[in-house]
């Protein structure tokens, strides 16, 4: 960039002068919002306005004229263009905001102060230009009035200057500010492709809320949005041009330089790999940080997309085994003061990140191997099949995206439309199979039924019984309607009401009764089927079963009501897990039977004893306070509004049931629920977890038990602890000091047969003590023995010690051991060792003949070997050495 004809500053001191300066004209200040935004048209925080637009549409109201924040956003669009100077996905967004509180003409005058200020960017008026949305006349006099010539200004069309967060919400015309890097670089006019007119902040005045069908009508009040890219800023606030050569973003590309030994500027290839790194690891951080976890869809698959794509780059540059948190502590360091949430789930952090890396390293392994194949067979500009691409997402979980960019590097294209067609024909065939379940081709027959009948009336939260249900239609396994129900036939009846609870979100399907004055129908199990119909599943067990009869729907009570418990318990066990692993807990599934609960969880790594009873603890706490359980019928954003946990991608109505513990305003659990549930905690009796284990990637599974089911848990236990005892010959409470005793028991014992081992070996010992041979100064037993191993040889050589108490003495002994092996052992007493005996010089030359290697210290040395044939001619060795 051209003379430093304006100051420099760092990226803190931009963040910290911007808000400032806007609180300093009235508006407050809020902390960035999380990634995950609240809005659930949005699949991530995109913008300082997200965190605000129920301001804007006036549904909340702010007693401040407005506010001011510094946003984490990540955008997704450009993905595959970052890698380029200029793009990235995860950035800063200092913003202020208006909700009628102040005018566009202040947004306009206050940004003009902040850019142009001395004390503040004082940036060269000369070198600053404005875009305006085609017919803002206005935007163009306020501009004027602060002292922009006309020619500075100019018109932009509804791509550049209409901005909106996504498809639905508040939008507007706006006006961008621009800053001229000079003529040494391309481009003609601000908002052209080229890089000399640097976009830097955009002015939005939200006027319009676009709805579903496209209209847009006005806004309770004008509004301001603005938003400056604080990586952009900083870049032109240090004299740079591009995005990554700001303080922030220069620090993480130094990381890649020193794991990679590369130079930033050294290579396009180098630079390209350099900035993905350092843009994509720190969305990663940022991500999970906020609780995102890498999956096939939604958010989370786009952390696994950015995670993957660094990891690829890491190994394009060379960089070996797990690496990407040496990228994410740089984060930290350069980023936790603002964003103090990455330190506090650095654990988190680093745990998915290493296993999200080393599970993709396996896969990039293997992909890649087939993928050069593949490439190596194309002849020169061949294109790569869109089959094979295909099979390399489908089959090693490789991303498209990097098969596209490797096949590019080899010189190749990718047949893109045969990996779409490929892609859309295992669609087909998984819809197709998701049509033959259980009850095989009788789907056609639900969807006309569902054409034809109302939904059926649920009455099970209060009732167990259902008197005067209708007979609507019973349906053959095989998926014909009947007119009635042969004897002994499985069947599915639909009645126009019922009490039982058809099978939905994790909770089994009620079992029971359908019975008339000469009738009695067994059902086995309940099922959902389209357009609101419930299928009792069952057989006639008596009597006669007819379209139109009327009959009395009873559950199962007793079943019912463990049913209802085991499904309280796993909100509370939800809560709990949130309170004691974090609020990265989200469910990813569960069972509620009778009998037990399941509930799947994502977590990256297995619980602790501890943390289990953590959780076990908190839950049977909230059984002991006797909370009632309140279920309350409302409307969708109500229940949100009330901090009811919702399940993530699940899909709800316009009015919800919303189940709490307690009436109070933040009770113990409260998520949006349509299953049965006790009327008290207290029902549950008892909370206990009887397994943790993992399911997938990232996910753990906790099974449970309350009630009926915990008791004969702990019976269970209980009677096992009594048979260990009577078998141990010692009362329950005394069984960890017998297993204790037995342990010492056992040790003693196993020390007794060692030297009995040796003992029997006591003549060997013998008629080896008394080949002694008398060297110069010391005696010598050089002696092979049968089966002894080293320990039993160290006793040997006790023996010899005391066989001649009085003098000096040594030994060198070998034995194959009881095992197969050699076991060697050469000692002498200190006179010997003086006397020119080494005992490690002996083992190592004698080691050599068995194979083996050891060593030791002048007195004592020993070694072992696989070569069992070898020990005379290790003996031999040793006895030259020796000069024996
Ligand atoms: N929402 C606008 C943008 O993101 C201004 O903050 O560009």
């Amino acid at each position: 960039m051209s003379t430093a004809d304006y100051k420099t500053m760092t990226t803190a001191e931009i963040r910290r002068d911007y808000l400032k300066f806007f609180e300093s004209k009235g508006c407050k200040l809020y902390p960035s919002s999380s990634l995950i935004p609240e809005d659930p048209s949005l699949l991530l925080a995109n913008a300082g306005m997200n965190q605000f637009k129920e301001y804007y549409q006036g549904t909340k109201t702010m007693r401040e004229i407005g506010a001011t924040s510094c946003q984490k956003c990540l955008r997704t669009n450009d993905i595959e263009n970052i890698g380029d100077a200029r793009h990235l996905s995860f950035f800063e967004m200092l913003g202020n905001f208006s909700f009628g509180g102040y005018s566009k003409a202040d947004a306009i005058a206050w940004a003009w102060e902040f850019i142009t200020g001395t004390e503040h960017l004082g940036l060269p008026k000369d070198r600053l230009y404005m875009t305006v949305f085609e017919n803002d006349d206005e935007a163009i006099e306020l501009w004027h009035a602060q002292g922009v010539e006309y020619d500075h200004i100019s018109r932009l069309g509804e791509e550049d200057n209409f901005w909106a967060a996504g498809p639905t919400g508040p939008c507007g015309p706006c006006s961008e500010i621009y800053f001229d890097q000079g003529p040494e670089f391309e481009g003609e006019a601000p908002g052209d492709d080229g890089d000399r007119y640097l976009e830097f902040w955009n002015l939005v005045f939200t006027q319009y809320d676009r709805q579903e069908d496209g209209s847009m009508p006005e806004l309770p009040h004008r509004n301001i949005d603005t938003g400056m890219g604080l990586e952009r800023i900083a870049a032109i606030m240090q004299h740079e041009g591009s995005n990554y050569e700001g303080d922030v973003l220069r620090s993480l590309i130094h990381v890649g330089e020193v794991l990679a030994s590369v130079r930033y500027h050294s290579s396009e290839a180098v630079d390209k790999s350099l900035r993905i790194l350092a843009d994509h690891s720190r969305a990663v951080t940022f991500m999970i940080g906020d609780g995102i976890l890498p999956g096939n869809e939604g958010r989370g698959y786009v952390l696994r997309r950015l995670l993957r794509r660094a990891v690829y780059h890491g190994r394009l540059m060379g960089v070996k085994g797990s690496f990407l948190t040496s990228y994410s502590h740089e984060v930290m360091r350069l980023m936790a003061d603002v964003y103090p949430q990455l330190t506090e789930n650095q654990a988190l952090i680093d745990g998915i990140i290493t296993a999200e890396e080393e599970r993709f390293g396996a896969t990039l392994d293997a992909g890649e191997a087939m993928l050069a194949g593949a490439l190596g067979d194309l002849e020169e500009g061949g294109v790569l099949p869109g089959e094979l691409a295909f099979r390399l997402h489908d089959t090693y979980g490789f991303p498209i995206d990097l098969t596209v960019e490797i096949a590019e590097g080899a010189g190749h294209a990718t047949d893109m439309d045969g990996f779409n067609a490929a892609m859309q024909a295992q669609k087909e065939r998984a819809r197709a199979s998701a049509n033959r379940d259980a009850w095989g081709k009788a789907n056609n027959v639900w969807v006309s039924l569902s054409d034809r009948l109302p939904e059926t009336e649920f009455c099970g939260y209060e009732q167990d019984t259902c008197e005067g249900a209708r007979v609507l239609a019973i349906v053959s396994e095989d998926g014909a309607e009947l007119e009635s129900a042969p004897a002994g036939q499985k069947v599915e009846v639909v009645l126009d009401r019922t009490s039982f609870y058809a099978e939905m979100g994790g909770q089994v399907g009620d079992t029971g009764k359908l019975g008339g004055s000469s009738l009695s129908f067994v059902v086995v199990d309940a099922k959902h089927h389209g357009g609101g119909l419930v299928g009792h599943e069952g057989e006639l067990v008596a009597g006669e079963l007819k379209l139109g009869d009327v009959v009395t729907a009873s559950i199962d009570h007793g079943r019912r009501e463990l049913i209802r418990r085991n499904h309280t318990a796993t909100h509370l066990l939800d809560s709990a897990l949130k309170q004691v692993l974090g609020e990265h807990v989200s469910q990813a599934g569960s069972l509620v039977a009778p009998d037990r609960l399941r509930f799947d969880f994502t977590h990256f790594e297995a619980m602790t004893a501890d943390e289990l009873a953590r959780v076990e603890g908190l839950v049977n706490a909230e059984i002991f306070a006797a909370e009632p359980i309140v279920t309350k019928v409302m409307g969708i954003e109500e229940a949100k509004a009330s901090g009811a946990v919702a399940l993530f991608g699940e899909k709800y109505g316009e009015t919800v049931r919303v189940v709490s513990t307690g009436e109070g305003e933040s009770p113990f659990s409260r998520e949006l629920c349509g299953g049965t549930h006790a009327r008290n905690t207290a029902e549950l009796g008892l909370f206990k977890i009887v397994s943790e284990s993992s399911v997938g990637s990232n996910a753990r599974r906790l099974e449970a038990v309350t009630s009926a089911g915990a008791i004969e848990y702990v019976d269970e236990r209980i009677a096992l602890l009594g048979d260990v005892a009577a078998s141990l010959k010692c009362r329950p409470k005394d069984v960890m000091a017998r297993v204790e005793s037995l342990e010492a028991d056992l040790r003693e014992a196993r020390k007794k047969l060692e030297s009995v081992t040796v003992g029997a070996s006591s003549d060997q010992v013998a008629s080896a003590i008394k080949s002694a041979l008398q060297l110069e100064g010391y005696r010598c037993v050089i002696a092979s023995l049968e089966g002894l191993g080293g320990k039993e040889l160290r006793s040997v050589w006790d023996s010899i010690r005391d066989a001649f108490p009085a003098d000096p003495v040594a030994c060198v002994l070998a034995s194959a051991s009881p095992d197969g092996k050699v076991a060697l052992l050469a000692a002498g007493t200190d006179v010997a060792v003086s006397s020119g005996f080494k005992a490690g010089d002996v083992i190592r030359c004698a080691a050599e003949r068995v194979g083996g290697r050891g060593g030791g210290r002048p007195n004592m040395a020993q070694a072992g070997g696989p070569d069992v044939s070898g020990i005379p001619a290790a003996l031999e060795s040793a006895r030259a050495l020796l000069g024996a």
